[in-house]
C-alpha cells in the first residue's frame, strides 16, 4: 500500500522503513535460504520476480510491508543494505475491510536473532496497524515446530484460535480491545518520521 511509503517507525532497537527497490537485492539473497523459505512458507523467486513482488507490496491496497533495520548500525552510519535484518508485513484478509489483518515477521539474518528485534518489530507493526490502518484483529499463522515464533506472539498476548493438522499450523489472534489497546500504547516506544528526511539527515540520501 502507499499509506506507509514515506513512513519510518523508530523503536529502541529497530527502525521500520518502507520496502523500496534498493532493498530488493539483499532481500533476494535472504530468500535463497531453504530454511527461510520453509519457515515463511515462501516459494523461491527470481530477482525479477522479487522486484515485481516489491512493486505489488507497494501498489496493492491490501498489503503493508516494512523492512527492519538495526537501529544501532543505522545510527552508526552503516549503509542501509548492511542495516537490513528482516521484514514485517500485514495482509488484509478481506481487501474491502481492514479490520482483520494477518501479520508476518522474519528476522532473516541468523546473527540478528535472539536480540529482541523480532518482538519489537511486531510490536511496532501492531501499533501502526491498530492506530493508522484500522485493524481490530491481528492474525498469525505459525508452524507448530516454530517455538520461538509461538513464544514471541504469546508474549504479545496472541491466543491460539485454531489448529490445522493438515498444515501442522496454528492460527493465533490478538483482538484490539480497549484494554489491549491501552496495554500496547503503554508498552511501545515509537516515533514516526518521514523516510526521505531520515535518510537525508543521516547522510544516506539516494
Ligand atoms: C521467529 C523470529 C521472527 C523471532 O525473531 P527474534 O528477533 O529472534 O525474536 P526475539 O529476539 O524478539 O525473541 C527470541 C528470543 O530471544 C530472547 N531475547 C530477546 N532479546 C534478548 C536479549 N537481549 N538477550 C537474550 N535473549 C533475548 C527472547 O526472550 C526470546 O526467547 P524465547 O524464544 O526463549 O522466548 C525469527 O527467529 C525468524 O524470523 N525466524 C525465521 C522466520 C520465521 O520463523 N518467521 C515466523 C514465521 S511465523
Amino acid at each position: 500500500m502507499r499509506v506507509n511509503e514515506d513512513t519510518v517507525l523508530r523503536g529502541h532497537k529497530v527502525l521500520l522503513v518502507p520496502y523500496e527497490p534498493h532493498h530488493v537485492p539483499r532481500y533476494h539473497e535472504w530468500m535463497k535460504s531453504e530454511e527461510l523459505q520453509k519457515l515463511t512458507a515462501s516459494e523461491p523467486l527470481t530477482l525479477e520476480q522479487e522486484y515485481e513482488m516489491q512493486r505489488s507490496w507497494r501498489e496493492d491496497g491490501d498489503k503493508c510491508t516494512f523492512i527492519i533495520l538495526e537501529r544501532g548500525r543505522w545510527d552508526g552510519g552503516c549503509p542501509e543494505d548492511q542495516c537490513m535484518v528482516g521484514d514485517v508485513n500485514l495482509f488484509m484478509v478481506d481487501p474491502e475491510n481492514p479490520s482483520l489483518a494477518e501479520i508476518e515477521i522474519m528476522i532473516a539474518e541468523p546473527m540478528s536473532r535472539g536480540r529482541g528485534f523480532g518482538e519489537e518489530a511486531v510490536r511496532l507493526m501492531l501499533y501502526y496497524g491498530a492506530t493508522t490502518l484500522g485493524v481490530s484483529t491481528f492474525q498469525a499463522k505459525i508452524g507448530q515446530d516454530n517455538i520461538t515464533s509461538v513464544r514471541l506472539f504469546n508474549r504479545l498476548h496472541f491466543k491460539e484460535v485454531s489448529y490445522s493438522s493438515v498444515f501442522q499450523e496454528m492460527t493465533l489472534h490478538w483482538e484490539v480491545t480497549e484494554a489491549e489497546r491501552r496495554w500496547l500504547l503503554d508498552s511501545v516506544h515509537v516515533t514516526l518520521e518521514p523516510y526521505r528526511e531520515m535518510k537525508a539527515s543521516n547522510g544516506h540520501a539516494d
